[in-house]
This record gives C-alpha cells, structure tokens and sequence, in this order.
C-alpha cells in the first residue's frame, strides 16, 4: 500500500503445516502483530478452514494482518519466513526418532517447495526428529547456514525454567535456563547456567531433586503425547518458533539455544546441534561457544553420538548413505 510517499509493507511469515503447531503459531503471529501469514497445508481444507477462522478473530483482537490457507506452494512466494512443521507427530510409546521415514520424505517435498518459492526466507525447521530433518532442509534447499535453523533448545529451556519456576514458586522470568544437545531423551540441560536472578539454582534446590527435574525435562515431550494420546505438545513448540521469527524480523540479535549447523565450534563438524546462537536480521548470526564442564561435555558428546545415529539412518532411507 502506498500512501504519502511512504510505503507500508507487512512481512510475510508461511507457516508449512497446518496442524496443531501450524495453526496456534499463525494465532500467534496474528495477534502479535508480527506480519500477514500464509498457511499451508496438503489437506485441503485445513489451512483454508483454520485461515478464516483466524481472520475473523481480527476484529475482536484488533489485528489487520492477513490469513491465507492455501494447498499451493507459489502462495508462499516471497516469504520473509518460513516455519516447517509438516510432517506426522508422536503418538504413545513413540520416540522422535520413529518419526524418521516418513518425515523425511515430507520434508525432502517441503524443501523444494521453499527453495522455488521463498529463496531469501529464513527457514524454520520443527518437524521431529528435529536435529536429522533440519539436516535434511540444509541440504534440500541448500541455503546458506545462516538462513536454516531448528527450534529445539527454547522449548527444553522453557520447560526447564517452568519446572524449576514451580519448585522454587518464583516468577517464570526471574528464571534463566539452557537446554543444549540433540532433541531427544538425552538433551543436556546445562545445571551451571540455571540461574535465579543471578543466584546458582544449585544454591535453592538440592542436587537430588534437580536430577529429578533434569530427568522430567529430558522427557517432558513424551510426558505430554503420553497425557494427549493423539499427538505431541503444541502450544509451547509454536512459542518457542515464533520468539525465533520475532528475532529475525525485529533484528533483534537475541542469544537463543537454536539447532545450527556447526562447522570446528563444540568440536563438531557438519552437524546440526543445539548451542547457543545470535539471531538478528542475518537469520544464524553468531554460534556462541561457551566452555561447558567435563561433566556437562560428556553427556553432550552422547547427544551427538545419538544425532549423528539418526543422521546415518536418515540417509540409509534416502538411499545416499
Ligand atoms: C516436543 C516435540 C514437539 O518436544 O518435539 O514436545
């Protein structure tokens, strides 16, 4: 729209993946303020269902932006961002990694339809199992590094500072938390950097009881597929995604634990893993590596050794192994 000179242009967030996930982050995103979504689906009828029930909650909640559901890949054209959670969820006694054929195949189409449609887009991946299919969108769409992301660590350190937040029944923001590694059981919350207004939670809660906390973080994801029966957790996933878009957009260079592809940073090379990185209007703009405890290093190493597994079964499906 052009008005006195002065050009006003939303930003266009595709959410690909009209399901649970997809739809609470287009609510999101709306009520944010953050752009105009397009919500796409293979389901037809799904995205366009979902997109004009959002639309008419704009007038109640004051938003303008706009809420396209669409079955078609050219309506993604030109996206600032593209967040993927295309793909099936857990069900009970499912692990991530179960996930695994038939994600893949998904994503492989995904990738394309993202690298005809949006090449400049910062893409999202949230599609389980998370550190194999970003992987897998890095090599699809073949973006920069930068530009290819997974949301993995802001959702384990949410659940992390929630749980801790209830035992110590503090505020939520007096508490910081990191959750790094691969996002499966054996992620790594980091026991140092949990810190309640600056105090070492190790310093409120016995160490006992934080290996009980750990423990219930590790497998917080598969304590509610166990509650819902049909799917995996959604509302927090869709936070965690769209505090990621937020970064992006707005450049706000925040330090988030993210999936980024590691090249010599952590001793890795060439895999996605969650660490602590900068996102600004570069997408991935910093991997921030800090010095982790002999402790804390070991169990991330067997994090790796677990991602690196998934990666080598992921390519034995896809037959380039
Ligand atoms: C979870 C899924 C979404 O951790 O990865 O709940």
């Amino acid at each position: 729209m052009k008005e006195r000179g002065i050009t006003v242009a939303r930003k266009k967030i595709a959410l690909i993946g009209a399901g649970n996930i997809g739809g609470t982050m287009a609510h999101l995103c709306l009520l944010k303020g953050l752009g105009d979504v397009v919500l796409y689906d293979v389901i037809d009828g799904l995205p366009q269902g979902k997109a004009l029930d959002l639309l008419q909650s704009g007038p109640i909640e004051n938003f303008d932006g706009k809420c396209l559901g669409t079955t078609q890949y050219e309506d993604i054209a030109g996206a600032d961002v593209c967040i993927v959670t295309a793909g099936i969820a857990r069900k009970p006694g499912m692990s991530r990694d179960d996930l695994l054929g038939t994600n893949a195949k998904i994503l492989g189409q995904v990738g394309e339809g993202i690298k005809k449609y949006a090449p400049d887009s910062l893409v999202i991946v949230i599609t389980n199992p998370l550190d194999a299919m970003v992987t897998l969108m890095k090599r699809v769409t073949g973006f920069p590094k930068n530009r290819v992301v997974g949301q993995s660590g802001i959702l384990d350190s949410s659940r992390y500072r929630t749980f801790v937040a209830q035992e110590l029944n503090v505020s939520v923001s007096s508490v910081a938390a990191l959750v790094l590694g691969g996002h499966g059981d054996d992620m790594v919350p980091v026991r140092s950097s949990c810190l309640i207004s600056g105090v070492p939670v190790e310093k409120l809660i016995p160490a006992k009881r934080l290996d009980e906390i750990e423990a219930r973080v590790r497998n917080a994801g598969g304590e509610i597929v166990a509650l819902l029966k049909t799917g995996s957790a959604y509302y927090s996933p869709a936070s965690a995604a769209v505090r990621m878009a937020e970064a992006y957009l707005f450049d706000k260079k925040e330090i988030l634990p993210c999936a980024a592809l590691l090249e010599g940073e952590y001793g890795v090379n060439g895999y996605y893993f969650c660490v602590p990185v900068m996102i600004g209007a570069g997408g991935v703009e910093k991997i921030i590596d800090i010095h982790l405890s002999a402790t804390d290093k070991k169990a991330f190493d067997e994090s790796l050794n677990h991602v690196k597994d998934i990666v080598q079964s992921m390519d034995r499906i896809l037959g380039v192994a």
